[in-house]
């Protein structure tokens, strides 16, 4: 898709059925390098993400073959070999990779991760946490390569901040290596219970699921399993925000309503209704958005990072002053420019603090994605403008997105891509 048309103005009606998690399939995917035998991964949502790390697990030698409902993937002649650069540098997610490559062989050698320009994202705790469990790395000619010499061996590993990935990392090594690790300051996201029920179906044992420490007996034989990657939080939230800014009232079909918290929290701060029923979750927007003062990111059950531009854009049809506060990235305002070009009235205070003063219409006009879930807030922008916004800059969209427009058109938008 080369660029997204929007004409706004159009208030939200309708139902829509959520994709898969892109946060919970990439790690699970990356997880069935250290299975035996057939995993069938359904509801996995097909989005540019999980392409590049199909592609990656092909070129370790994986079996992957799609399914109506889901991917198939045998690891069972996996080896380490040289994988795509182009598909490591596109998405942190191939991070997972170490300690997936590391209880599986023994060793890795992979290129500098990339994903969304939002920071510096730094992967020392990663690399620490993989080096307490026995991995050595080195930096060769810009590849990180690792060995874990005589094998992996569980121990005590302490994260010194809860990263969602360097969590991820840890326990797919501490379940691979001999002995038991205690994980402590482990991060509290839904996709990584998604992880350890998928690691515990093929057999890990894991305890203190959806807490901070987590205890696991490595060293078990993994078998393939059937698993379905839970709804994705951060897209029911994205459609949720797109309904509040233009009004109307959308049913988020299979919405996962449990994780949702802070987004419905906020949600019913700005004068909506949410109700929760047997089909998912049913959101009605108030006539006028009531002010709500202040937006916070933290980590889970927070407001979620993933979901600051979108909410920062519906800021701009709410009255008074919201000011939107970034806790776990630098550089996550980058859709400043762009939203002040289609009339918004925003303030970067700092590094980290963002002031928004409603109520500002929204004019359409050209603009361009620069990373996922900004391009996101975006098409949520042109959605509330009057007149036609042209997006560029799709792929970054479609990294996360299995089909933004199609998903917002069953919503009565009028948005198509080219
Ligand atoms: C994951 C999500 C991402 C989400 C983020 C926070 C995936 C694929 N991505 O990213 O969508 O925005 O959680 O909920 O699941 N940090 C370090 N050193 C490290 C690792 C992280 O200092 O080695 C810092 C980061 O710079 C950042 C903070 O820790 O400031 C949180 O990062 P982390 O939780 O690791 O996010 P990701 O796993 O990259």
């Amino acid at each position: 898709m080369d660029s997204i048309h929007i004409y706004g103005g159009v208030c939200l009606q309708g139902d829509v059925r959520i994709q898969g998690s892109k946060n919970a399939a990439l790690p699970i995917l990356a997880a069935t390098l250290l299975t035996k035998g057939t995993n069938v991964i359904c509801n996995c949502p097909r989005i540019a993400d999980v392409y590049r790390m199909l592609d990656l697990l092909s070129s370790l030698g994986c079996l992957v073959v799609w399914e109506k409902d889901g991917v198939r993937i045998n690891a069972d002649n996996a080896g380490l070999h040289e994988m795509p650069g182009d598909a490591i540098r596109g998405m942190r997610s191939s991070l997972c990779l170490l300690g997936a490559l590391l209880g599986r062989t023994g060793q890795v050698s992979m290129e500098h991760p990339g994903g969304c320009v939002i920071g510096a994202r730094p992967v020392d705790l990663h690399l620490k946490a993989l080096e307490c469990l026995g991995a050595v790395f080195r930096e060769e000619e810009g590849l990180i390569v690792g060995n874990a010499g005589t094998g992996l061996r569980g121990t005590h590993v302490a994260l010194a901040r809860p990263s969602v990935g360097a969590t991820e990392n840890a326990l797919l090594a501490a379940v691979a290596a001999e002995g038991e690790t205690c994980l402590s300051g482990a991060a509290l996201e839904p996709e990584i219970e998604a992880l350890c029920e998928y690691l515990r179906d093929c057999g890990a044992w894991i305890e203190g699921i959806g807490t901070s420490t987590l205890r696991i007996r490595g060293g078990r034989r993994l078998l393939g399993t059937r698993y379905r990657i839970p709804s994705d939080r951060i897209v029911a939230g994205t459609y949720l925000l797109g309904c509040l800014g233009t009004g109307g009232s959308v049913l988020l079909k299979q919405a996962p309503v449990e994780h949702m918290g802070a987004v419905i929290d906020l949600a019913e701060r700005l004068g909506a209704e949410c109700q929760q029923g047997r089909e998912g979750l049913f959101v009605q927007a108030p006539r006028d958005l009531k002010p709500c003062g202040r937006i916070i990111t933290a980590v889970y059950p927070g407001f979620p990072t993933d979901l600051q531009s979108v909410a920062l854009v519906v800021e701009t049809a709410a009255a008074g002053k919201c000011l939107v506060e970034e806790r776990i990235f630098e550089n996550r305002f980058r859709i400043l420019e762009p939203l002040s070009r289609m009339g918004a009235r925003v303030r970067q205070m700092d590094a980290g603090r963002v002031e928004v003063e409603g109520i500002t219409p929204l004019r359409g006009c050209q603009v361009e994605a620069r990373e996922l879930r900004g391009g996101a807030a975006l098409v949520v922008a042109g959605l509330m403008a009057e007149g036609e916004t042209v997006l560029r800059g799709c792929e970054f969209i479609e990294r996360g997105y299995e089909n933004i427009c199609r998903d917002f058109r069953e919503l009565g938008a009028r948005i198509y891509g080219v």
